[in-house]
């Protein structure tokens, strides 16, 4: 079993999640590489204590990354820190020669992410991917496969989206990411537009071109004082995309000539009442349609037409990901173990130099970058109210 040495960035929601994951890294049964947190920083101290009580194995705990880049007992880097740190910290760790596993989206903007692909450019021997965690639940898995085996025949449509609700609330104070400074101009497509794009993109479906209608909902929100203060993010984003079926998308445009157009509507809403991080994914194709949401993991529908009658059916999946474990096939997967997997997928592929099928692996930092263009091309089409090339 290898053992790659982990420095974390970023203590917060996500930091604390992904300590969790490697804590129970025992849970996994078929995977020859385990996470081990040596170091961790964050520009408050009061992060540390949860760290420092649960990992013994960490040398380092300092409110300066610069510190921890230096170590050689770190060998990678998970970083989860706001959107307008993204470039400084991504583009520092990467240059150290270390490893990363970034969050989402991999730079405030475009002019950001280009910067860090620049400099991933320059380090080739560096790896590096993004995360999204969605598409590891045993029903997407499922879905991925049938992609993968082209089961669906000619794509007629895909929705996406991923929809919250907490935003609803008027006096819900305002933090870093409703804030155009540290969060950027793309508001909601920042925080979740990757987790949208992920499956698509995989899949080898691009958006050629996009109409975008983006709403900011509630303009003001109370500060930490209770004063009623700005609040200039998007909200809600709807994307109309002209999708076609693209073998490699590197960065650049997609062919203009590639496949039969499809259309593809992704949306990315704070504000969608009811919901309660609904992240959700429906194909529909001339051999065969699938649909599966957050709301109600387990249950993946799937409509298989062989020239009879079009009839759903609703499979209740179990625990049943890509990377095994010692948990029982019937019983019920969840927000955890995603992070798990997602991590699970990152180290298998650090450490096998592949990753074992077309959605066992990472978001790559082509396919981010791709995103960059469609939600720079989105800000433009609203803007204008204009179709826009991706
Ligand atoms: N994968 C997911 O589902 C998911 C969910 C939420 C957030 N995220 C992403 O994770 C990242 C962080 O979000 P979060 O919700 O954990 O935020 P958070 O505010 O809970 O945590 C961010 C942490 O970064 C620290 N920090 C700020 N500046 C720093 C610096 N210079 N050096 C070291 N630490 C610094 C803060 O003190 C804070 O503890 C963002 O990119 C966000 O988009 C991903």
């Amino acid at each position: 079993m290898r053992t790659v040495k982990f420095g974390v960035i970023g203590l917060g929601l996500m930091g604390k999640e992904f300590g969790s994951a490697a804590a129970r890294w025992c849970h996994l049964t078929d995977v020859n590489v385990r996470p081990e947190i040596t170091a961790i920083c964050d520009t408050n101290e009061s992060r540390f204590g949860w760290f420092k009580d649960n990992f013994p194995t960490i040398a380092l705990a300092t409110t300066d990354y610069r510190a921890l880049l230096m170590r050689d007992d770190v060998e990678a880097v998970y970083c989860a820190v706001p959107h307008n740190l993204h470039e400084p910290l991504y583009t520092d760790i990467v240059s150290a020669g270390k490893h990363l596993l970034g969050e989402k989206p991999f730079g405030i903007d475009r002019a950001a992410n280009d910067a860090i692909m620049a400099c991933l450019a320059q380090h080739p021997d560096v790896f590096v991917r993004c995360t999204s965690q969605f598409p590891f639940f045993p029903a997407m898995q499922r879905i991925g496969r049938m992609i993968e085996e082209q089961a669906f025949g000619q794509i007629i449509e895909v929705n996406a989206g991923f929809l919250h609700s907490s935003d609803l609330d008027p006096n819900k104070p305002i933090n870093w990411k409703r804030i155009v400074q540290f969060n950027g101009e793309y508001g909601c497509m920042g925080d979740l537009g990757m987790h949208v794009c992920h499956v698509p993109f995989r899949a080898g479906w691009y958006p050629r071109s996009v109409r975008a209608v983006l709403s900011n909902i509630v303009k003001q929100r109370p500060d930490a004082q209770g004063n009623r203060v700005p609040c200039e993010t998007w909200d809600n984003a709807t994307l109309l995309c002209d999708a076609v079926l693209c073998d490699a998308v590197l960065c650049d445009a997609v062919d203009p000539g590639a496949g039969e157009p499809f259309p593809m509507i992704l949306k990315m809403q704070r504000i969608a009442p009811g919901e309660n991080d609904t992240w959700y994914f429906e194909v529909k194709g001339t051999r065969a349609a699938a649909r599966w949401s957050t709301t109600n993991p387990r249950r993946l529908e799937l409509l298989e037409y062989t020239g009879g009658e079009q009839a759903w059916q609703r499979i209740d999946t179990g625990w049943t990901p890509a990377f095994a474990g010692i948990t029982g096939g019937i019983f019920e997967f969840g927000f955890p173990d995603a992070i798990q997997q997602l991590w699970a997928a990152f180290l298998s592929e650090l450490h096998e130099g592949r990753r074992r099928s077309l959605f066992s692996g990472c978001v790559t930092p082509e396919e981010v970058a791709y995103s960059h263009r469609l939600f720079t091309a989105a800000l433009r089409s609203h803007a204008q109210g204009t179709t826009e090339v991706v």
